[in-house]
C-alpha cells in the first residue's frame, strides 16, 4: 500500500477529482493548502524578520492505494493536472505500514 500525495493547481480540484473518482479507488482526502516550490518566492523582512509572501493556495489531494493501482493514479493526475506551467504541482509517493478500519476494525489491503 502506499499514500500519494499530489500537489496541485485550485483549478485542478474539480477535474482531478472526478478524473480520480473514474479510477476504482477507495477514498481520498483534499484540502486547501498554501505553498511555494522551487522558485522560493520573493521573501520580504518584517521586523527583522524574513517572511515569505507569497505562499501560493494550493490543492492536496491524500490517496491511499494498492500497490496495483499507484502507476494508474499517478498517470491519471499527471494527465490531468498537467498545464506545462512552472507551479503544475508535485506528487509525492509514501509506503503505508498498514490501514485500519475503525467501523469493524478490518486491517490492510482490506481496509484500504
Ligand atoms: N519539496 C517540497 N516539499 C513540500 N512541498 C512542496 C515541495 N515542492 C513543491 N511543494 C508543494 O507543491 C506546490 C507546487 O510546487 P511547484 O509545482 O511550484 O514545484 P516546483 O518544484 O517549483 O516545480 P515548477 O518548476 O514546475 O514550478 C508548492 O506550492 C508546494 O505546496
Ligand atoms: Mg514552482
Amino acid at each position: 500500500m502506499k499514500k500519494i500525495e499530489a500537489i496541485v493547481r485550485p483549478s485542478k480540484l474539480e477535474p482531478l477529482k472526478d478524473a480520480l473518482m473514474h479510477l476504482d479507488l477507495k477514498g481520498m482526502t483534499i484540502s486547501e493548502v498554501r505553498g511555494c516550490g522551487n522558485q522560493h518566492g520573493w521573501k520580504e523582512y518584517y521586523r527583522g524578520s524574513e517572511v515569505a509572501v507569497n505562499m501560493l493556495p494550493k490543492v492536496k489531494f491524500e490517496l491511499v492505494v494498492t500497490d496495483e493501482m499507484v502507476k494508474d493514479t499517478i498517470d491519471t493526475i499527471i494527465e490531468t493536472a498537467k498545464t506545462g506551467e512552472v507551479g503544475d504541482g508535485k506528487i509525492f509517493v509514501y509506503p503505508i505500514e498498514d490501514v485500519i478500519r475503525i467501523r469493524t476494525g478490518e486491517s490492510g489491503y482490506v481496509a484500504v
